[in-house]
């Protein structure tokens, strides 16, 4: 079955929020930050996405917004930053105007040309996302930003994933579903969904129980991918 639209992911796939944290250290004048910012960026993204897991288990959903900050305090008060409230500040501020992967641009406008719909799928709230597609400059190239605020429960419930079936009244073998999280790729392709782990820093696979179609290092070659026959006869 061909491919119609091609979803991604949002922080991490289509948004370096490292690059952004990278920045930050260069130009601190922290120096306990400087030293420790690859582990606290660590802490915090993981912290953030396990608090995204509970809440969904437990059934106690807050926005993105507020799982980040609750991330970043712990990471914080990890390692030992808690006094530093314009550092707080300056990282929380980071989410709202973060650069897009090189790539990025010109891949969406590609798979315009080609004819596919483009979309994201993100655990970020529509004010984070609305921000985040602002600053990248690629709202014209996406037919639509899809949150998880309006099912009130985070990835990976399939609640989420039927978003995009909803929105584009497709087949869940014509969306190509596309992330950085393996736990996410996973979660889309038992879903139903043709998916790609876009896999910059050479991770393992996740021992879950979908495994993705490819793995990628960059999106450069989605718009090659989403039209190939290869994709096409599954
Ligand atoms: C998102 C997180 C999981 O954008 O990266 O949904």
């Amino acid at each position: 079955m061909p491919i119609k639209a091609v979803v991604f992911d949002a922080y991490g796939t289509l948004f370096d929020v490292s690059a952004a944290a990278r920045e930050l250290a260069l130009e601190s004048e922290n120096k306990q930050f400087k030293n420790c910012w690859i582990k606290l960026a660590t802490d915090w993204r993981l912290k953030q996405l396990q608090y995204t897991w509970l809440r969904a288990i437990m059934k106690d959903h807050k926005d993105f917004w507020s799982v980040t900050e609750d991330g970043l305090d712990w990471a914080m008060e990890q390692n030992g930053l808690s006094f530093d409230s314009e550092l707080r500040d300056q990282l929380l501020r980071l989410y709202w105007n973060l650069s897009p992967y090189p790539e990025v641009k010109k891949m969406l406008q590609d798979l315009k040309e080609d004819g596919f719909l483009t979309a994201i799928l993100s655990n970020g709230s529509p004010q984070m996302l609305g921000a985040a597609v602002e600053s990248a400059g690629i709202s014209a190239v996406l037919d639509a930003v899809l949150s998880v605020e309006d099912v009130g429960v985070f990835k990976p419930d399939p609640l989420v994933y039927e978003l995009i079936e909803k929105r584009f009244g497709c087949k869940r073998l014509e969306v190509l579903f596309v992330s950085s999280n393996g736990w996410d790729v996973s979660a889309g392709a038992g879903f139903g969904f043709k998916t790609v782990w876009v896999n910059r820093s050479g991770e393992p696979v996740d021992r879950l129980s979908a495994r993705p179609l490819k793995i990628l290092e960059t999106l450069v070659s989605i718009p090659k991918l989403a039209s190939s026959s290869e994709l096409a006869s599954f």
